[in-house]
């Protein structure tokens, strides 16, 4: 693999690495907040985030190169609204996205075929996760703070919709 590739998918490892990190901070601010569905719907995200980070690392390893485990950024303990808190796991997303495109063109730059025929799962997975955290930000939008014990009650039933 060549140089520039290995360093951009150890950075993916850290920012899949953060990712879980993250959601699992937003998990524990919503158990404090008594959100139990909110917070299952984090944790499992985080899950998710844990995956994708060994999926890295283990293709890393398979191509015959040093995955590195990286030290992490505290992610944020506090946040204004649980709506204030969805719009940031969707602008994190977002940002992985780019991060991963950033990844497909170096691949292709460097005509390293395998590498983009393994990473097409992270396209099509990024393009889901960006569908699904802009579904559960339209119905908190739609039932509205009033209603969020409604929404905290069917948040996990949206998981898995698209
Ligand atoms: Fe692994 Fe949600 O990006």
């Amino acid at each position: 693999m060549e140089r520039k590739l290995l360093e951009i998918c150890n950075r993916q490892i850290e920012r899949e690495a953060y990712s879980s990190n993250l959601y699992l901070a937003m998990a524990t601010w919503a158990e404090t907040k008594g959100l139990e569905g909110i917070s299952q719907w984090l944790y499992a995200q985080s899950d998710e985030e844990r995956d994708h980070m060994m999926r890295f690392i283990k293709y890393v390893s398979e191509r015959g190169e040093h995955a590195v485990i990286p030290a992490l950024e505290k992610p944020p303990i506090d946040y204004g609204s649980v709506k204030e808190m969805f719009d940031e796991v969707l602008k994190h997303e977002k940002f992985v996205t780019q991060s991963i495109n950033e990844i497909v063109a170096m691949a292709t730059e460097l005509n390293d075929y395998a590498m983009l025929n393994w990473i097409q799962w992270f396209i099509a997975e990024q393009f889901e996760e960006e569908t699904s955290v802009q579904a559960v930000i339209d119905k908190l939008e739609l039932l509205g703070d009033k209603n969020l014990y409604l929404f905290d009650r069917d948040i996990m039933s949206m998981r898995g919709e698209h």
